[in-house]
């Protein structure tokens, strides 16, 4: 198998690259003054498997743009199977109409990424289950549930209670309270769709004394994860810790999440966190093994 990456998460594809034991496949990535891209396929593909690394965020056009070239040019090359890995899938929260006269953003995507001769796709931690029904090519949807759960049983002793700061977020929180063997609880969230204000409201659970662990998909602005910790510390909660999968962290994310009284936040590398997004309290996890294995 030939392993190419896209310029979205170099770091994240060497670490998947190492763990297989493989070099990277030189790419030429080429942007021209007015911000098109060319590129170019160095390496023979002919009748070769070959893998993309590409995380789709900040900017989700101009990654997903370089993805579907990429694709094209190892299509065109010869390659006998594109397995695209998308470790974070931009525009899955626009995966159905939320409002008359919307457009669905993510079946546009998966059409093109079909249309490209892409005949597999591996992602991680979606927004919503339902999303792989949108694909006809295979995708395997990974999770990084698991690593939160190792993460969560070596923490210090002491009560918790696992938080999923919207309603859309229970599935995830009832397989991970099964795993941890902690109990869950819920917070109501409501977002402005015209201002995007996210207020928290309707805790079902009890948190008084208790270390909250607050468990999301991705966090962007930051103002879920902000407007829930408070909630949870107006009930009460003794501390608070965060895991996400997707460090979106759009705008003034890192400003939002040093508000945030958390002991940690843990993300993943699903998306390359540059240097001047990152803060004190952030740690890193790696998702590399799971896609490695992923594409043994
Ligand atoms: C939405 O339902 C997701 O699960 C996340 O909670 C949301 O996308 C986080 O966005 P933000 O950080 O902007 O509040």
């Amino acid at each position: 198998m030939k392993i190419f990456s896209g310029s979205s998460n170099k770091p994240l594809a060497q670490k998947i690259a190492q763990q297989l034991k493989i070099e990277l496949s030189p790419l030429e990535i080429f942007v021209f003054p007015d911000g098109e891209k060319r590129v170019r396929v160095i390496d023979g593909v002919v009748e070769q498997d070959c893998a993309i690394i590409q995380s789709t965020s900040n900017s989700a056009d101009s990654n997903y743009i370089e993805l579907f070239f990429i694709a094209d040019a190892l299509k065109r090359s010869g390659a006998c199977s594109i397995t695209a890995v998308i470790p974070y899938l931009g525009y899955q929260r626009q995966d159905h109409i939320f409002r008359d006269g919307e457009a669905v953003s993510l079946e546009v995507i998966v059409e093109t990424l079909e249309a490209v001769g892409i005949t597999k796709i591996i992602t991680v931690d979606l927004h919503s289950v339902k999303i792989p029904e949108l694909f006809k090519t295979p995708i395997l949807h990974l999770s990084a549930l698991a690593l939160f759960a190792e993460k969560i049983k070596t923490l210090p002793k002491k009560e918790s209670v696992l938080i999923s700061p919207d309603m859309g977020g229970i599935r995830r929180i009832k397989l991970l309270s099964e795993d941890c063997g902690i109990p869950f609880a819920t917070i109501e969230k409501d977002r402005d769709l015209e201002t995007g204000k996210v207020t928290a409201k309707n805790l079902e659970g009890e948190v008084r004394g208790k270390r909250a662990i607050i468990v999301d998909d991705m966090i962007s602005t930051g103002d879920t994860i902000l407007t829930a910790s408070e909630l949870l510390l107006e009930k009460g909660a003794g501390e608070i810790y965060v895991f996400a999968t997707h460090p979106v962290f759009s705008g003034n994310a890192k400003q939002t999440l040093e508000k945030v009284k958390a002991e940690k936040i843990f993300v993943t590398d699903s998306i390359n966190i540059p240097q001047e997004k990152k803060f004190s309290n952030l740690e890193i996890l790696s998702i590399s093994g799971l896609i490695a294995s992923s594409l043994k």
